[in-house]
Formats: C-alpha cells, sequence, structure tokens
C-alpha cells in the first residue's frame, strides 16, 4: 500500500521511521517532511496548511493511507476533506479536533460529563473576568481559547499578573480572535504526564505514558518552546495509573464526544496533572504530541499500519497493541538562539556512525550539498535501554557528537527519573 504523513517535524519522521518498517507499504510519502525524511520516503513539497493540495496530491498518488501529524490542518477540516473524497486517513473531522483547538469546547465537555479536570469558568466579558479573578485567591490559570502555539496558557501566581493576562488576552487581543473567550481555572499542582491513545470511536488503547520538557533551559528555566524532549515510562505513572486513567478520562471522553453526536476518531492526548488525589485533565490534544511520539514509537512492536487502519474500520477491540519493556529518552537539538531567532543553513556533522540503538528525528534540516539546519529545533536524538538510567546513558553519550554553530540542547532529560548511584557522593 502507500501511505503518507503529513507535518515536518521530529514526530513526523518517527512515525515515517515506523512505518517504513511494515511489510505493507511499499511506497511513503511525506509532506512536506525534511532532509532526514527525504531519506526514507518520497517527500512532497506541499505546506502541512494547504490541506485542498494534499488531498488533491492522495489522489493523484492514490494514498491507501494517511496520518496528519500536527493541529492546524485538523483544525481546519483535513479529515472531512479526505473522507469526502474517500481517501482514508487517520484523525479527527474538524468539529471533534475542537478537543485541542477550542479549549472552552473541551471545559464545557468535560465539566458536563464529569471527567475530572481543574475547577474554572468561562468568560466572553473583559470586565465579569476581572471581577472574578479579583474574588479567587491566587495563583490562577488564564487560558485563551483558540489554537495559540503555546502561547495561550499563563500560570500566574498573583492577581496582578492574572489582571495583565486578562488585559492581554481581552483588552489587548494580543492572540486575536483566540482571546474573545477565555477560561479562568484554578492552579493544580503535582507532576505532568502525557497519555496519548488511539481510538476508533469507541475502543480506546493508551499508549505508554511519557513526559514532555516545554521550557528551553535545564530545571525548566526559560521561555516555552515547542518542547525540548521527553521520555516514556514515568517512573512515578504505573500501568494501573494507565488502567485507571482509561477508565476515568479517556473512555469518558470518548463516550462524551459521541454522545454529543462528535465521534472522535485518532489519537487522543489527555495532558494530565498527576498528584496524591488522583489525575486531572490540563488539556486535550487531537493528534500525537511533540517530542512526545519521539519517545514513544521506538517502544512500539506492533505495526503501525494495523493500528492505523483499526482505528479507521473501527476494529481496534480485534487488536492486541504491544509495547516494548524498554524505556526511552529522546533529546531535542535546537538552533542557537531558539525559541528566540535563528540563522538557518548551517552545516550539521556527525550524523553517521552513531550507536544502532540511536534513533536520530529530524525536524529543522534540509538538503544543501548535505544535511544543513533550516528551523529552530533541529533533531530530536531517541535511544532506548532497559532502564531510563540505560537511555538516559546512551542518548547524552551520543549527542555530543552531532554538531551544527550554536547547538544547544537540554543536559537534564529524564534526570529527576535517575537515583543517585548507590555510594556516590553526589
Ligand atoms: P495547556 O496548553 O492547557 O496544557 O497548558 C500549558 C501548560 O500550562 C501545561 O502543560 C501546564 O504546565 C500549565 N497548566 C495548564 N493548566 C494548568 C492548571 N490548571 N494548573 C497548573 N498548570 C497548568
Ligand atoms: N508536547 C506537547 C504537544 O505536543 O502539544
Amino acid at each position: 500500500m502507500k501511505a503518507m504523513v503529513i507535518g515536518s517535524g521530529a514526530r513526523e519522521h518517527a512515525l515515517a521511521w515506523k512505518l517504513r518498517q511494515s511489510p505493507r507499504v511499499d511506497r511513503l510519502f511525506v509532506a512536506p517532511g525534511n532532509a532526514g525524511t527525504a531519506a526514507i520516503a518520497q517527500n512532497l513539497d506541499i505546506p502541512a496548511t494547504n490541506i485542498e493540495a494534499l488531498a488533491e496530491a492522495a489522489g493523484q498518488h492514490r494514498i491507501d493511507l494517511t496520518v496528519v501529524g500536527p493541529e492546524a490542518p485538523l483544525a481546519s477540516g483535513i479529515v472531512d476533506l479526505f473522507q469526502s473524497r474517500s481517501l482514508p486517513v487517520l484523525g479527527p473531522s474538524r468539529a471533534a479536533s475542537q478537543i485541542e483547538a477550542s479549549k472552552v469546547f473541551s471545559k464545557e465537555l468535560m465539566q458536563k460529563h464529569r471527567i475530572p479536570c481543574a475547577r474554572g469558568a468561562v468568560f466572553t466579558s473583559y470586565a465579569q473576568a476581572r471581577e472574578y479573578v479579583q474574588s479567587q485567591p491566587a495563583p490562577l490559570v488564564i487560558k485563551a481559547d483558540g489554537l495559540a502555539a503555546g502561547k495561550g496558557v499563563v500560570v500566574a501566581a498573583s492577581a496582578e499578573q492574572a489582571l495583565e493576562a486578562l488585559s492581554d488576552f481581552m483588552e489587548k487581543r494580543v492572540l486575536g480572535a483566540a482571546g474573545d473567550r477565555i477560561i479562568v481555572e484554578e492552579c493544580l499542582s503535582g507532576r505532568e504526564v502525557s497519555l496519548l491513545a488511539f481510538t476508533d470511536g469507541r475502543n480506546v488503547r493508551p499508549m505508554v505514558p511519557a513526559c514532555d520538557y516545554k521550557r528551553v533551559f535545564d530545571g525548566d528555566r526559560g521561555p516555552n518552546t515547542g518542547g525540548m524532549g521527553s521520555y516514556s515510562p514515568p517512573g512515578f505513572f504505573s500501568q494501573s495509573d494507565v488502567l485507571k486513567i482509561q477508565q476515568t478520562i479517556l473512555e469518558p471522553t470518548v463516550r462524551a464526544m459521541a454522545a454529543e453526536g462528535i465521534p472522535y476518531r485518532g489519537v487522543l492526548y489527555a495532558g494530565l496533572m498527576v498528584n496524591p488525589e488522583g489525575a486531572r485533565v490540563l488539556e486535550f490534544n487531537a493528534r500525537f504530541g511533540d517530542p512526545e511520539t519521539q519517545a514513544i514509537i521506538p517502544r512500539l512492536k506492533t505495526d503501525l499500519v494495523d493500528i492505523f487502519l483499526a482505528v479507521i474500520n473501527g476494529t481496534l477491540n480485534r487488536l492486541a497493541i504491544e509495547w516494548s519493556d524498554d524505556a526511552c529518552v529522546a533529546v531535542v537539538l535546537a538552533s542557537e538562539g531558539y525559541p528566540g531567532a535563528y540563522h538557518t543553513g548551517l552545516p550539521i556533522s556527525g550524523l553517521t556512525g552513531l550507536d544502532p540503538d540511536m534513533h536520530v528525528f529530524h525536524a529543522g534540516t534540509a538538503m544543501k550539498n548535505g544535511v544543513v539546519t533550516s528551523g529552530g529545533r533541529v533533531l530530536t536524538v531517541a535511544a532506548t535501554g532497559r532502564t531510563l538510567r540505560e537511555a538516559r546513558d546512551r542518548v547524552y553519550a551520543d549527542v555530543p557528537r552531532i554538531q551544527f554553530h550554536g547547538r544547544h540542547y537540554r543536559r537534564d532529560i529524564a534526570a529527576r527519573e535517575i537515583p543517585p548511584e548507590a555510594g556516590g557522593s553526589r
């Protein structure tokens, strides 16, 4: 069969890498892809947001299976468009992807169907939102409704900060229409886990859990990024926790969507805050996470094509999905200056002769007399091992060999999971 991955990040390279291993796939396309996907698939020079051109290409090349990486094409209805042309595609419809694209939609869904989440209220009036903020104890979390590339959430330590965020979103409209409706919610504490699941609209199959790192510098300092690393599994989140979340959050959410007449099919990503009282939803995403996917997919044993077809055909109940007991640690290598301004076109060296257990998933890379940088996040380097310690030691042994001018990466991915060496002095 012919398969296609839409997107150009390391998440999409990881998905393409896994699809490439399927004996059922004889041709693989990535649109638009990067230098890494070009080595294992045919890149199509179509932006992930041009859904009309993507549907055209899928028809022309007679693609049997498409998977959508990023949220923007889902929110603009790529799945509906493909389905209207009988092109098999993995992902939620435009209506169902509101679970990510509208924080108000997902908040109201969770409140109505009693899915555990932070207490909060929705506002369309700046004056009413101000009044509410002044009546609540800090800290508070202020969320803009629409897609805002990670800039729509402010965790405000004080009432002043909360009011400033409200003013930015609702009065100054710094995020445009995304700030027309906002949520004010209680600030939860605990540890964050990402639990992704495959669902065909009825059956839910969780993946292995993962943690991601959003801040640019070690110790969670500095500005937010698209993600600087991830690992799986978190030591503090057991298989019985996964089962509990499946029963109390993932399955109820899929049932709730069906009950609302908006069946949800594809990958459902629950961002959770976990503490001794239990787990609550911080956000849903309508797709694979980045960089979680780069630490999850290397652990998948089952053929990804079998899973995707079962999701599309509604037969997940008949498929056993197997995961390796290995751990995986994934480290993002970023351009100098990222997440601020950065240069591109810098040559990358050291991509060959690495440990065979290493995966180098490309993101912002292009071919130009060799592989050069073309984005802020350039590569995700992932390694598996029997334990997190082994995976972490492996990845950090090889990362320094991969060089481009000014590259930076976090040194503490999965570090807090590793107990100090017995007898060690540090
Ligand atoms: P979201 O896009 O909703 O996941 O928010 C981005 C980040 O903001 C999350 O990963 C959390 O670190 C933080 N966050 C969101 N909601 C809350 C909350 N209610 N309490 C504490 N932190 C939150
Ligand atoms: N890692 C967070 C996300 O994919 O949105």
